[in-house]
């Protein structure tokens, strides 16, 4: 719960990773119907703690898309019928771009042309703003997202899920030197991602030296393979500094809580000579005063219209 001026009132984030723990990985159905038996909870849970009611809110944020349509649908729904009933605004979001705006949590005052580089579980891209909320995607993965490479990886060696953040904690004692990856690159020219070589390479040397949780060599194979993603995330990055020459940088989504990523980054954005900004770890994490952050802009730019209930979700990125 946020108000106008970005003051926190309560944020509540309930994770589902115990839940798809045993999967290696999300599992819609069981995501959606987590969401349905949950949702009334986390509201009246962020309600309590923000000492307000339902009466007392002005508008309604929710994220559209992209994502999983299941969890979508739950949030939309019960969004789309609090406004209705309350007779206020819905103001729609979407998932990438409220990534993006975490940065502005902590910081609103972040130079333009910014270009941000988004890293999630479901979502590889970079994006420049020219100024407030005009988003253009300029690059983005072509296959796995670089947290999916992390987690698939995490998954074949047996690793608890999510992978990210087992693979970085274990990757600490290794020695990233150990086990060489190469860098991809698009061959077009394009700045967009691809990640599926970088798995490919990793399954290799896993079935070549008989990688497992007991050879000797584990973490350093984990710390190479962490840094080959790193450095494939900022090889492009510094591809599309070149290219568009923004003002300040902004790194963000879920796999930006990683430590080796985020000191890598604001050694690229000192090369550069560039103010680098990277939410605190809470909200990297997919969250919900994201969301209600870029709610709260898009009122401030009058870019929101009356309620409107034929409102839908997306799976995918549609612009
Ligand atoms: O943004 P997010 O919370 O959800 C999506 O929108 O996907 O990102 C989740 C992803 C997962 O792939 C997870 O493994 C990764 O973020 N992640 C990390 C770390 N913490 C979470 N990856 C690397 N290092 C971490 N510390
Ligand atoms: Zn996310």
């Amino acid at each position: 719960m946020l108000t106008d001026t970005f003051e926190i009132l309560s944020s509540i984030v309930l994770s589902q990773d115990e839940i798809h723990a045993p999967y290696g990985g999300i599992v819609p159905e069981l995501a959606s119907r987590q969401h349905i038996a949950s949702i009334t909870y986390v509201v009246e849970e962020s309600l309590s703690r923000a000492h307000l009611s339902l009466k007392d809110i002005d508008a309604y944020a929710v994220t559209q898309g992209p994502g999983l349509i299941g969890s979508l649908l739950v949030g939309l729904s019960f969004a789309k019928g609090l406004a209705y009933c309350f007779d206020k605004p819905l103001i729609p979001v979407d998932h990438l771009e409220a990534h993006v705006e975490s940065a502005f949590i902590e910081n609103r005052e972040i130079p333009f042309p910014l270009l941000a580089l988004l890293v999630s579980g479901g979502h590889t891209a970079i994006i420049l703003l020219k100024k407030k909320l005009s988003f253009q995607q300029v690059a983005r993965t072509r296959d796995d997202a670089a947290g999916e490479a992390l987690d698939k990886i995490a998954k074949f060696l047996d690793l608890d899920y999510p992978g990210g953040p087992v693979i970085e904690s274990l990757a600490l004692k290794g020695n990233p030197k150990e086990f060489p990856f190469a860098t991809p690159h698009m061959t077009d020219g394009s700045l967009d991602f691809s990640f599926s070589g970088l798995k490919t390479a990793a399954l290799r040397h896993i079935r070549e030296h008989n990688i497992s949780k007991d050879h000797p060599k584990f973490v350093d194979f984990l710390a190479s393979f962490q840094k080959a993603i790193v450095r494939a995330l900022l090889s492009n990055m510094s591809k599309s500094i070149k290219a568009f020459k923004p003002r300040s940088l902004i790194l963000c989504g879920g796999v930006a809580r990683n430590f080796v990523l985020r000191q890598n980054f604001q050694k690229l954005a000192r090369t550069f000579h560039l103010p680098a900004f990277i939410p605190s770890p809470e909200f990297c994490t997919d969250n919900a005063v994201m969301v209600a952050a870029l709610a709260v802009e898009k009122i401030g730019h009058q870019k929101t219209g009356p309620l409107d209930l034929r409102l839908n979700a997306y799976p995918r990125k549609i612009r």
